[in-house]
């Protein structure tokens, strides 16, 4: 791939160097930064399509783990227009997505079950009896019984060959909410008040967004063979930061990734915008100290040491303290 040229027109954002390249010592994960979207969902495609054909070849099946939210849909529709100029086959592709909303009946427009299949399984030609998705409809006192089902059905079908992941901003990764055990099953879980608030657009209102969700565990995420976390735009870039570059912890579920031996978070350049090698390069390695750069590193210097407001907005970050002979 080419490296992007990341200049930007008079009167914009001070220039940023290439992302694409760079340190990556604060990097706690394969990260991979793609500036163009259509590159992202087709680099993802490409894979998915690779692994499909490689599995079910070799096993006569492929299982994958999928995903919902907007972040997957420019891959969905990718593999849509793979599909119909022949070249994949879903025929023996397995399929379990990682959650859906508790209460939810499965024909709601709200469900991650109708989800699926307007945006991918209705176009290609997976087989019904292959797909699984978490059933919201299923009664209270049944759930524990179905969550231990699922789980079994995943190990039965001989795990998951590739894990699509989004990411929440609250770190979660399916409906892992912080507090969510590296060990965890599949589950119901109670949702954080921030994935409630993010979801009250779909559902006309955070007050008619459930409560409960059922969502994969993280252990059984952290299962899969190979993972790919997919997040892209600016508001996702703290959490993501604190996913690749932070401690592993239940507070970000997303950071137990940094613990699986292939998995692989794509980013946009804005979703990467926190990150030290987009950020602060100048901490990673010497760089070549251009007029846009040197602002941009005089405005950071001063936010680690200047006005009580600029404090303020440094307790909130996790980029260290340096003073003005590292740079
Ligand atoms: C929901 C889903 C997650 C998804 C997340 C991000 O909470 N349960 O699996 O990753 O949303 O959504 P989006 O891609 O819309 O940002």
């Amino acid at each position: 791939m080419t490296r992007p040229d990341t200049r930007q027109e008079e009167g914009a954002q001070p220039a940023r160097r290439p992302v694409l390249d760079g340190r990556r010592d604060r990097e706690r994960v394969r990260t991979v930064i793609i500036p163009d979207h259509g590159d992202l969902e087709r680099l993802l495609a490409d894979r998915l399509v690779e692994v499909i054909a490689r599995e079910t070849a070799r096993r006569g099946r492929c299982v994958l783990g999928l995903a919902t939210g907007s972040t997957p849909l420019g891959i969905y529709r990718e593999l849509i227009r793979r599909f119909q100029a022949g070249g994949v086959d879903f025929s023996q592709v397995v399929t379990f997505n990682l959650d859906e909303y508790y209460p939810m009946r499965p024909d709601s427009p709200h469900s991650y079950r109708r989800y699926m299949w307007e945006n991918l399984f209705d176009h290609v030609n997976v087989k019904p009896e292959n797909v699984h998705i978490p059933d919201g409809g299923t009664p209270r006192e049944r759930l524990a019984e179905q969550c231990a089902a699922y789980e079994r059905a995943i190990a039965e079908a001989g795990g998951i060959d590739f894990q699509i992941l989004g990411i929440g901003k609250s770190g979660h990764i399916g409906f892992n909410e912080p507090g969510s055990s590296p060990g965890s099953r599949t589950r119901l879980v109670t949702l954080d008040t921030i994935t409630r608030k993010d979801a009250g657009a779909d559902f006309f209102g955070e007050d008619n967004v459930p409560r409960e969700a059922i969502t994969m565990g993280v252990a059984t995420i952290l299962e899969a063979r190979e993972i790919a976390l997919i997040a892209t735009g600016e508001h996702k870039a703290a959490i993501v930061q604190h996913a690749v570059e932070g401690e592993v912890s239940p507070d970000v579920a997303a950071s137990f990734l940094q613990g699986h031996p292939n998995a692989t978070v794509y980013l946009d350049v804005a979703a990467a915008a926190e990150l030290t090698r987009v950020k602060t390069p100048w901490l990673l390695e010497p760089v070549e100290w251009t007029p846009a750069l040197t602002e941009v590193a005089v405005v950071w210097l001063a936010e680690q040491s200047g006005s009580p407001s600029r404090r303020a907005r440094r307790s909130s970050s996790s980029a260290p303290v340096t003073t003005p002979s590292t740079i």
